[in-house]
């Protein structure tokens, strides 16, 4: 799935006023849908070529500027072999960066580990989140559900972001869903599209799109681009959903990652109902497993959820599940910005678990022998915060004795979601 608008008039060519150092900083990686290649990004002072070197290979890439007084350049290492590690640099020929080393994820292998992020910023906790990220040496990528640097309008704010990011992002992959913050004050979303390349930034803007890793298929959409029935993101979710669901012996899992939730209890900003409205149902006609948003700055876990309903309390005192009754949907906004602590008494029926005024990160791993996903929010003082599990399938009563579905809902569903629709508030929630 790729976004539809062009971004060819956006890419400018680089003044030749320019001055400073031709040293490549703000090195990252990034992915194509292609998993025998890989994109690497930096940032430059003053203009001038971009070529990537890698296992005794070399490319040209493309260099570019936006209204900013950096110069940026892209280029693609090809004919990987996933799984296998590679060294590169970059530069222009002349002036290189230092040898780095990442191996290129395996989409076919039994395993896959990554850490999922939202609410990031600069702040000493966002330091610490940093810290954990870059000590975790297994996992093979990084997602953030946006509000990523909070540059805000302030250009030098982002370059700082990826220069603190780098001991991590020349190893992993950052992939990134964009948030309210992306859309900055003078600028709107060109600094995110022209400093991440998640889609082939030259003939698309990398707002939807989706990626296939080991075991999960991995959907990043946009809660800040219309996303109403009838839109252009509508129908590549609804194809590329459909698609993926028609997939499941292949990859088993189906995530989610969008800035705004459709559920949150926390009173700052609450459930997003514009967007609950609009894509709730297709997440569940396609029986997405999980879906990891931000915006609320704190932590929460729901059941597996429809239109307000929880669907299953799960097995195992609630911490293990099964597939097909509805998104768990997890807010992440706590890796870095000011908590935001109060939030809607009573607690909804539909939320399983909330935390509020800590900070963290979510590591999640797929492992083909139990065919499951399990899911651990770590909290910077090294303490876990919530724990679960999703297996393939329906969980087997017999074999789990805990296993508690509430009574008869499958043949109360319709029921259900007729008055669910019925009281479905309507109230729009301003940023
Ligand atoms: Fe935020
Ligand atoms: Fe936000």
């Amino acid at each position: 799935m790729a976004a539809s608008q062009s971004i060819g008039e956006a890419l400018q060519e680089c003044p030749g006023t320019m001055t400073g150092s031709t040293e490549p900083s703000q090195i990252h990686l990034q992915l194509t849908d292609n998993p025998s290649e890989v994109v690497v990004m930096w940032a430059t002072e003053r203009r001038g070529n971009a070529v990537v070197e890698w296992n005794g290979q070399s490319a040209d890439g493309d260099s570019y500027c936006y209204n900013h007084d950096m110069a940026f350049h892209m280029a693609t290492m090809s004919d990987l072999t996933p799984g296998e590690e590679v060294t590169y640099r970059v530069g222009d020929g002349g002036d290189w960066s230092q040898e780095y080393k990442f191996t290129p994820i395996d989409i076919d292998a039994n395993r896959f580990e990554w850490i999922a992020i939202a609410d990031y910023g600069d702040s000493s906790e966002a330091v610490d989140v940093s810290g954990a990220i870059i000590a975790d040496t297994t996992a093979q990528l990084v997602t953030i559900s946006g509000d990523i640097s909070y540059a805000d309008g302030e250009q030098s704010a982002w370059d700082d972001w990826f220069v603190d990011q780098e001991a991590s992002m020349t190893r992993i992959p950052w992939v990134t869903a964009v948030g309210n913050h992306e859309n900055e004050p003078g600028y709107g979303f060109t600094p995110y599209a022209h400093r991440f390349d998640a889609d082939e930034m030259k003939e698309t803007e990398p707002f939807w799109y989706s990626r296939d890793f080991a075991g999960v298929h991995m959907v990043f959409m946009s809660t800040e681009h219309d996303y109403d029935l009838g839109s252009a993101q509508y129908a590549a979710l609804e194809a590329d959903l459909s698609a993926a669901n028609a997939n499941r012996e292949e990859r088993p899992f189906i995530v989610v990652i969008a800035h705004k939730p459709m559920y949150s209890s926390n009173s700052y900003h609450g459930s997003e109902m514009a967007l609950r409205e609009a894509v709730e149902e297709l997440y569940q006609t396609h029986s997405v497993d999980l879906v990891i948003a931000g915006h609320d700055h704190f932590y929460e876990r729901t059941w597996p959820v429809f239109q307000e309903e929880p669907q299953s309390f799960g097995g195992e005192d609630g911490t293990l599940f099964g597939q097909g009754f509805g998104p768990i949907h997890i807010v992440a906004g706590n890796a870095g910005r000011t908590p935001y602590t109060e939030v809607d008494e009573p607690q909804p029926a539909w939320s399983a678990y909330r935390e509020v005024d800590t900070f963290g990160y979510m590591k999640i791993i797929y492992d083909e022998e139990t065919r499951s996903l399990s899911f651990t929010f770590h909290r910077t003082d090294e303490t876990i915060g919530d724990q679960f599990t999703i297996q393939e399938g329906v969980l087997n009563e017999k074999e789990d004795d805990t296993f508690q579905l509430i009574p008869g809902f499958g043949t109360l569903l319709p029921l259900i979601s007729l008055i669910g629709a019925a009281f479905l508030r309507r109230d729009v929630v301003l940023d």
